[in-house]
């Protein structure tokens, strides 16, 4: 529901950049496009660490029970409408700016496929942690939580280098 509202909000709003700004519309949109990986990525950076320290407390206690709401508030208020955002705006500027036969935008589009998936692992995680299922270990979590931060440090330097 949150992430179906945050595309028809980003489709609108972009929609209306686009007829009152006109060809200026662009940089304006891509603006909006790194607020939202900011976004994306502070939560993609900080849920992991959140696991670590679930994984320490006993399940049913107070401190469990406050990683849990943590956890979920944190997935559904900012990371998925990020991610939402992230995704629409960014191929509209690559439709509008035509890098869809670019080598460095393909390279990036894998590496944000394969964040997405990181996404939807974590995600899956917040569940099995909210229902007391997590099999996983805090060493497990320390682990993953690089993860992130390797793809971001790619699809950065793609974008702005564009080596290839
Ligand atoms: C979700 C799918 C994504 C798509 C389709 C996408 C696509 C794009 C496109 C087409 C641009 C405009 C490039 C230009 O005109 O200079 C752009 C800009 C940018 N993107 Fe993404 N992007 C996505 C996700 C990400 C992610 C996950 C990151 C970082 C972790 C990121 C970081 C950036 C940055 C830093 C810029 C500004 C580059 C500049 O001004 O030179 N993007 N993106």
């Amino acid at each position: 529901m949150r992430a179906a509202v945050s595309i028809g909000l980003t489709v609108v709003a972009t929609a209306v950049a686009m007829v009152a700004l006109g060809d200026n519309a662009y940089p304006w949109v891509k603006a909006v496009h790194v607020i939202a990986i900011i976004s994306w990525m502070a939560g993609m950076l900080y849920l992991p660490r959140l696991f670590i320290y679930h994984c320490e407390a006993d399940k049913g206690s107070k401190q469990s029970e406050t990683f849990k709401v943590m956890e979920r508030r944190l997935l559904q208020v900012i990371i998925n409408p990020a991610m939402v955002v992230s995704w629409v705006l960014g191929l509209w500027l690559a439709w509008t700016a035509g890098y869809f036969n670019q080598g460095w935008f393909h390279a990036k589009l894998m590496l944000v496929l394969a964040l997405s998936g990181v996404h939807g692992y974590f995600s899956a995680a917040v569940r099995a942690f909210a229902h007391d299922r997590n099999t996983k270990s805090a060493r497990h979590w320390r682990i993953v939580n690089e993860v992130p931060t390797l793809l971001m440090i790619g699809i950065v330097v793609l974008v702005i280098v564009r080596p290839f």
